[in-house]
Parts: C-alpha cells; structure tokens; sequence
C-alpha cells in the first residue's frame, strides 16, 4: 500500500497539541476544511493537525477540487486505497491508519460522520489507545441495512468526545446509554458528549459570500434562478437497485414534463457507472434525450452552494444537501425511507419519499408550492468548529 508523506511537513511543534484528523469521502473533506480553518484562524499556536486522506474518494471533482477551493491544507499523507467491497476499503484503511497512528503518537484522531474512513480512523485509533473525537456524533437512521449506520453506532461507542449536531442526535446517544451530563475526566469509558451545532452550517455561512463572488456555474449551464431543481443521487439503495434508480429517474422525467423546469443533477461517480451498467440502453437513451435534464460532472463546493441557493426545490439522498436545502431555505424532496436529520422534516421543509415514483412527484408538488421558514435553533450558530477545538484543548 502507497503511504504517500509530504516531506514539506515533516517536523512537527512539540509545544502543540498534535491532533490527527482522517478523511475520505467528499463530504468528510469538505467538513474538515470547517476544522481546518479554525485552527489556522484562532489556534495556530496551541493546536498542529496532522491530515490523513484514505484516498476513498479520488476523482479530481470528488477530492482535489475542495483542496483547492476550500484552502484546506495538503494531506500529509494519502493512503490511496481507492474503490472496493467494504472490508477491503476497511482492512486497507484500518491497517494504513494504524501504521501512520504508531509513528505519528498524536493527541487524538478527529473522525467525521460514518463512512468506511470514520470507522476505519477510529478503530485503528480506539485499539491503540488514541482518544478518538468524532464529530457529527450521535445520528441515527435506525436502519441497519445502511452501511452507514454501522459505521456512526460503531464509531461513537470507540469515541472520548463526541460532538453532536442535533438535539435529536444528543437524545439518541442518551438512549444508547451515553452519559449525558459532562463529568470527570473524558475517556473511552467515560466519554463526554457535547451538543454543539453543525460543523457543515459554520461551512454554508462561510463560502456563501466566496460562492457568490467566484460560481459562475448557474451562467455557464444557463440556468435561471428559481427555474430549475437540483437533484443529487448516490445511496446505495436508490443506486445498486435497478428498479429503485429507474423509478427515480422515472419521477424526475415525468417531474419535468409536468412542471416544465429543468432538473440539474451533478452526477456521483457510483450512480453514473450504476445507470450505464444496470438500466437498460432504451430508458438510457429517455434519459440522454430529455435536454431539460441536465447531468453534469460532480460540482465543486461553491458550485454547489450556488445551486442550492437558487434552485426551486432540491430532490436528494445526500445527508449534507438535505441539510444545505434547510440552511438556504429550500423545499428538499428527501429519496429515503429515514433521515438522521429528523428536524427538517419535522420543520415541514422537507419529505420522505423512498425511491417511489408517486411519493416523489407528490411530495415534489406539494414542496413547489412550499416556503420555508428556517429556525435558528436547529444547527447552531456558526461556530461549531471553535466550539470543538476549544474542548479538545481543554478536556484532552
Ligand atoms: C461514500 C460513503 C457514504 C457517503 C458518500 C459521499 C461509505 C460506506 N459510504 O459512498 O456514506 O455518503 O461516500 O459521497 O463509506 N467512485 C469513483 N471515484 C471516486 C469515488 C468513488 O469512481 O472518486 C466510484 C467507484 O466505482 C466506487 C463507488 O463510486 O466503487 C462508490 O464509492 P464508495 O466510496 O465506496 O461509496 P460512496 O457511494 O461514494
Ligand atoms: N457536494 C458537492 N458537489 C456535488 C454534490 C455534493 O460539493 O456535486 C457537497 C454538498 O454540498 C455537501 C456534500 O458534498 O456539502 C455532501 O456530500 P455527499 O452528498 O457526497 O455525501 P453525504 O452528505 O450524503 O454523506
């Protein structure tokens, strides 16, 4: 396995506190840049991060892009592991991570959210005794079959501080046994767990104003604001399963034909091979024929904020964009049977419909019509990612 090291970076400030943060998947990235940024701004003289990239996610417009864009520094290594079954990707991370824990010896190993890189981080970290932080802690689909879901329940019982997003979040980390009320010292046994908002809401109102100066996304696919729909796919359940991902795109066909708006759909790398291998050449050939939607290359962070801030209606099974639809105040059409984000739906903003094509264009009708009214107190405030650095100065 290639443990790729920068050499720029290799002597360290031993008057810090050396956290390591692993990361994989876009979103992961992404949130890390939120991290990243309040350590450079507010704790550069108290806190050194070491980042460790699993190489899951690896395309140019799945990784590199949100270096670039977001002034998230270089990883100082990158484990390449690429694409495979579940335990493949795991074993090649946990064994990766493990390596690079040993000679590294930092503080505390900072994991976000529940890909195969969370639990992977956070396993190789638990058995060697490294506190693990795992932000976006305590989330819940209360649906197994998710891969994900085994990753976030597995992850937050190896944690010592566990930050939590959502009030519904510190409820299921409380049922689950978890100490609610901060005490003592904090360690795999006794781990404290703080309610701290969304590390992703810092990130929204921070590249909002950048979106808006540098996107010029909406101009070049010639969209009008208001005039289109922003749909994402890449759960595993809509994509692996022929009939779920035909009956998606049936709702987003006959959505267009009905409503007359394009539909804008940066295409995950999963889904695009998932359509080319298991739908037929003839609803292929529907889709390739209707102009008003519009399949893209996967867009970059601000590229996406922009979409997001002036599309009519959002129809997605992504975590992060049916949270990123509440944040600009967009109806969101949620692909799921669950959601971790129980809020939004609670708020009216948002609607389950599982991959059933009638459940889509009813709930995409019933939204379109929709304006939504966001609450202060659901994400926080903005600072979630000082809040962390505080406490993992303090308590660790
Ligand atoms: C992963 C996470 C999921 C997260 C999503 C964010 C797990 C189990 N799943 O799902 O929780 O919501 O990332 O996007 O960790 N591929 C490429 N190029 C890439 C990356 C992926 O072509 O740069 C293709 C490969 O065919 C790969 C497939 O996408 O097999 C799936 O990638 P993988 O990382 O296994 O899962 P995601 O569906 O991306
Ligand atoms: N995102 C992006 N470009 C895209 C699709 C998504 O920048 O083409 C961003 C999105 O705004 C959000 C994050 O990626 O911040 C969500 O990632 P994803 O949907 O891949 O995973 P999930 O949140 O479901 O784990």
């Amino acid at each position: 396995m290639a443990i790729l090291a920068s050499p720029m970076k290799a002597s360290y400030d031993m008057s810090k506190k050396k956290i390591l943060t692993v990361i994989g998947a876009r979103p992961q990235i992404i949130k890390a840049a939120a991290l990243s940024r309040a350590i450079q701004a507010q704790f550069a003289s108290q806190l050194e991060e070491i980042l460790v990239h699993t190489g899951q996610h690896y395309d140019e417009n799945m990784s590199a892009v949100f270096f670039e864009e977001l002034g998230i520094p270089e990883p100082h290594y990158n484990l390449a592991v690429g694409s495979g079954s579940h335990g493949h990707m795991t074993a090649a991370m946990l064994s990766g991570i493990e390596a690079i824990l040993v000679k590294e010896q930092p503080s505390a190993v900072v994991v976000y959210g529940d890909t195969n890189s969370t639990i992977a981080a956070a396993l190789a970290a638990a058995k060697i005794h490294i506190p693990v932080v795992h932000i976006e802690a305590g989330l819940r689909s209360f649906h197994k079959a998710m891969p994900e879901e085994i990753n976030r329940i597995a992850a937050d019982h190896m944690s010592t501080l566990l930050f939590v997003p959502t009030k519904a979040g510190m409820a299921n980390l409380a049922k689950e046994g978890f100490e609610i009320e901060v005490k003592g010292k904090a360690t795999i046994d006794a781990p404290h767990v703080y309610h701290c908002g969304d590390i992703m809401y810092d990130n929204s109102l921070y590249f909002a104003a950048r979106s808006k100066e540098k996107s010029v996304l909406l101009a070049q696919l010639g969209l009008t604001p208001e005039q289109f729909i922003l749909c994402t796919i890449h759960r595993d359940s809509n994509t692996d399963d022929p009939i779920a991902l035909q009956a998606i795109f049936e709702a987003l066909l006959t959505l267009i034909d009905q409503t007359g708006l394009r539909v804008v759909l940066p295409i995950h790398p999963r889904t695009k091979n998932k359509i080319e291998t298991l739908l037929s050449v003839a609803f292929q050939q529907r889709i390739a024929a209707q102009d008003k939607l519009l399949i893209t290359p996967p867009a970059g962070f601000l590229d996406m904020i922009a979409l997001e801030q002036h599309a009519k209606l959002i129809v997605t099974d992504s975590g992060g964009v049916q949270k990123e639809a509440y944040f600009f105040a967009k109806p969101c059409v949620i692909l799921r049977e669950q959601t971790e984000w129980v809020e939004v739906v609670e708020a009216g903003a948002a609607i389950l419909t599982g991959a059933n094509q009638e459940q889509i264009l009813d709930a995409a009708n019933l939204l379109l019509n929709r304006s939504i009214q966001t609450r202060s107190d659901i994400f926080g405030d903005g600072n979630a990612s000082t809040f962390i650095c505080e406490k993992i100065l303090t308590t660790l």
